[in-house]
């Protein structure tokens, strides 16, 4: 089975057709996102509020990256996997940028790096596609920066901010990034810097007109206590999960399970 690959984004951008991407963590919901075919599987940094408990992405370590993108790799033949750069892990200097997305790859069996950041991030981006390494982009609200930005808001609503957004994203083509992820802008500025661009968009809260879509999967099923508006929920397994628990717990207490059936 061939594996999806950065050629096959830019072709699908050129065919004008949708780039598919989720979030997983573990080899259950990757294997599952395999399954149904999507063209690549990010292993976000999202991790840490939807798999650890944190209030931020930012206590995430490399560590916890590589040990999550090796459940998710064990799980994926044809998905690209993306592995997220976590807080610090590409601010600190060429050769831990180095080594540190390198172990995304060697060790956790990612085939591109993700990384927040536009002009700022254009030399780490060089640096990275120099060495072989893939690197996707991500502009917008970038959730590593949540102590300057103050809050998780929609960005680029201004005209500087916007224009500002436009040249961050030129930065990080001209940097050789394959694909870029929006996340929470307008949906027009989505769209003017889709066309602008020659490498893919990668739209979440970024409107219709990006050039592909990712979610976080625990949100699209339902299983994340609050999500914002731009996700759409295609089931609801919070709740039939709390059922399950539930009723389990009812049928040891009043002794329904194990029934005959279950026993040997
Ligand atoms: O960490 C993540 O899941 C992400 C997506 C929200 C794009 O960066």
């Amino acid at each position: 089975m061939k594996r999806v690959s950065t050629a096959d984004f830019r072709a699908k951008k050129l065919a004008g057709q949708k780039i598919s991407m989720l979030t997983a963590y573990d080899f259950v919901t990757a294997s599952l996102v395999e399954e149904a075919g999507l063209d690549a599987i990010l292993v976000g940094d999202s991790l840490g509020n939807v798999i650890l408990g944190y209030d931020s992405t930012i206590p995430v370590t490399l560590d916890d990256m590589v040990h999550h993108c090796r459940a998710v790799a064990r799980a994926c033949r044809r998905a690209m996997i993306i592995g997220d750069m976590p807080f610090l892990s590409y601010h600190t200097g060429h050769a831990d940028t180095l080594r540190n997305a390198g172990r995304l790859l060697q060790e956790g069996g990612a085939h591109a790096v993700k990384l927040e950041g536009g002009q700022e991030r254009a030399e780490t981006v060089r640096l990275l596609v120099e060495a072989g390494i893939p690197v996707m982009g991500h502009l917008g609200l970038t959730p590593q920066s949540i102590y300057q930005l103050g809050s998780y808001q929609v960005q680029g609503k201004s005209p500087a901010t916007a224009e500002k957004l436009r040249n961050d994203a030129q930065a990080l083509e001209q940097a050789g990034a394959f694909a870029l992820v929006l996340e929470c802008v307008p949906g027009s500025l989505a769209a003017t810097i889709s066309r602008e661009l020659q490498i893919p968009t990668i739209g979440i809260g970024a409107g219709a007109h990006c050039d592909g879509q990712v979610l976080v999967s625990q949100d699209l099923l339902g299983l994340s206590p609050r999500v914002p508006r731009f996700v759409k929920q295609y089931a609801s397994l919070r709740q039939q999960m709390l059922t399950a628990f539930r009723t389990y717990k009812e049928e040891v207490e009043d002794g329904r399970f194990p029934g005959s059936e279950h026993s040997y």
